[in-house]
This record gives C-alpha cells, structure tokens and sequence, in this order.
C-alpha cells in the first residue's frame, strides 16, 4: 500500500526486498561479460605481483646472471629471502643440514627451479584482499591451493620429466581465476549471501579468467594451460608424458577425498584419464602413505 510519504518520497527501500529483486534480476552470462570488460579495460584491480619478485625474475631468466646477483636481488626483500631459505628446509628439499642464507638456498633449489619458487612465494601476497566481506573466501582459497601445490610437488617428484617447484607453482595457481570473480561479486550482496550461487558462478568462469590473468602476467604456457583445463577431467592432451595439468588434475580431486559433499569427492577417479595416465597404482600409493605431517611442513613453508 502507498502511503503518502512514499508518495512525496518515493517507496523506503527494504533491503530483504532488494535483495530478492537483485536474485532475479541477475545474468550469469552478463556478469561474465562485464567482468570480462571491467579486467580487459583496467577497471577490477587485478592483484599485482610483489615488484621486487619481478625484478629477480628479470635477474633469474638472464643467462648471464650468477647465483650471487641473483641472491643480492632476493635478499633486497627481507621477507622473500626468509621464505626462500625456509622452502628450502621444508621437507621438499631437506638436506642433513639446514640452509641458513639465500645463496645455500639457492644452491639446494637449483639455479633452473628458482623461478618457479620465487613465483611460488610470491603467490601468497596474491591470495590477500583488504575486502573485509570476501576474506574469508580468499583465506580457503589460499588453502585450498596450497594442499592442492603440495600434493602436486610430491606427486611431480615421481616423474624425473617434471619439476616439483613448477608443479608447486601449478597448485597455486590452478584456481588463481577465482580471486577477480570474488573481487566483483563483493559489489553483489545477495552472491555474497548465497554460497551456492557464487560456487557455481566461480565454477563457471575461473577457468577462462584465470587463463587471461596467467597470460597478462607473462607466464609460461604450461602454467596457462593448468589455469585453464585443471577442471576438464576429459580433456585429450597432446603430448604422451604425463603434464602439469594432469598432476593439478590429480592433486585437486584428491584434495577434496575428505569432504564429503563436494562433487568430486563423489567422483569415480578409475575413469578420469589423468589418473590414468599418472597411473592408478601410484597414486593408491601416494593415498596410502603417511604424509600429513610432511605436507604440513611444505605448505607452511608457503606462507
Ligand atoms: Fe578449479
Ligand atoms: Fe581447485
């Protein structure tokens, strides 16, 4: 009923009721555009990589670089060079000893891997938002990717082909996509409200997202492509060899094994190509050792 007032000023808005209109109104498809448009033309921010990991990128990927430049560059960033030196004593890596400087670091790494690691180290600042209404979102995708990294290094040690700090790299930032999506959908309440909706909203587009935002931040094509099919479980790879997406493939399902709920956690991996192509009988190996511990220790390393 109109009252008066609403008359002179217009009908008070309730906002249960504009929440309920906004659900109906809402267009998948036309989120997707926009969202598309808002990264194409600089509008959502994008999270940025950390400036000084870019600048030792630079010094890693110049041939005529030695391990002491490539030290000094880390070393500038207080913070990095504590992570380096401690991924190097995680349980990936561990040696009699412990490493205590960057250029041991280093050395245990591989002058080749470092980039991946740095990179990898790196990821956590990526999976930080100052937005208050989605942190909590980020903060289970951040873990999400680093059991997803983990399980993805272990698995890719037992492939000599593949290298366990890219696949690290692979798990964390199989579902990088994700964070811009969570970024937009902060401005719609009623997807913040409703977790199922925004699920199938981050299903839905994360992957091609995260293949634009891999691609603008110059990545290696290996990485772009885990980015981008970690979630086809029936994709026909080129190659014979088993790759990274297949190891994320892997990685991901087995992740969610516990969660009981979760379509893949229901999901009848015999038939999955890249269990397949890792091969059953490993990865029943990998589900039966006692890893707990040692995947804690790798994944705090991350952080
Ligand atoms: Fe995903
Ligand atoms: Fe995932």
């Amino acid at each position: 009923m109109h009252t008066e007032r609403d008359q002179i000023w217009g009908k008070q808005s309730d906002p249960q009721q504009a929440a309920a209109e906004e659900t109906k109104k809402f267009d998948p498809k036309a989120f997707a555009l926009e969202l598309r448009d808002d990264i194409q033309q600089n509008r959502i921010k994008l999270p940025t990589l950390p400036a000084l990991s870019l600048e030792a990128l630079v010094v890693v990927n110049d041939a005529g670089s030695s391990m002491a430049d490539v030290a000094r560059m880390i070393s500038k960033d207080t913070s990095m060079a504590a992570r380096l030196v401690r991924y190097a004593n995680s349980p990936l890596y561990r040696g009699i000893s412990n490493v205590a400087s960057v250029k041991a670091a280093i050395t245990r790494i591989g002058m080749d891997a470092v980039k991946h690691a740095i990179l990898s180290l790196a990821m956590r600042d990526v999976f930080t938002t100052g937005f208050r209404s989605i942190q909590v979102r980020m903060e289970a995708l951040w873990k999400h990717s680093v059991v997803v990294a983990t399980k993805s290094a272990l698995l890719a040690g037992y492939f000599p082909h593949l290298n366990r700090d890219e696949a690290m790299l692979a798990g964390l930032i199989h579902d990088v996509g994700a964070i811009p999506i969570l970024i937009k959908a902060k401005d719609h309440q009623f997807l913040l409200d409703d977790e199922k909706k925004l699920d199938k909203l981050v299903e839905a587009l994360h992957m091609s997202v995260g293949k634009f935002m891999l691609s603008f931040w110059n990545f290696d094509p290996a990485m772009i492509d885990v980015a981008a099919s970690h979630d086809k479980l029936d994709r026909k790879p080129a190659g014979e060899q088993v790759d990274y997406v297949d190891i994320v493939q892997v990685a991901n399902i087995l992740s969610y094994e516990q969660c009981e709920g979760h379509r893949l956690s229901r999901i009848d991996t015999g038939k999955i190509p890249a269990f397949q192509r890792v091969g059953i009988d490993l990865i029943a190996q990998f589900r039966q050792r006692p890893a707990g511990q040692e995947e804690l220790d790798i994944g705090v390393a991350l952080h």
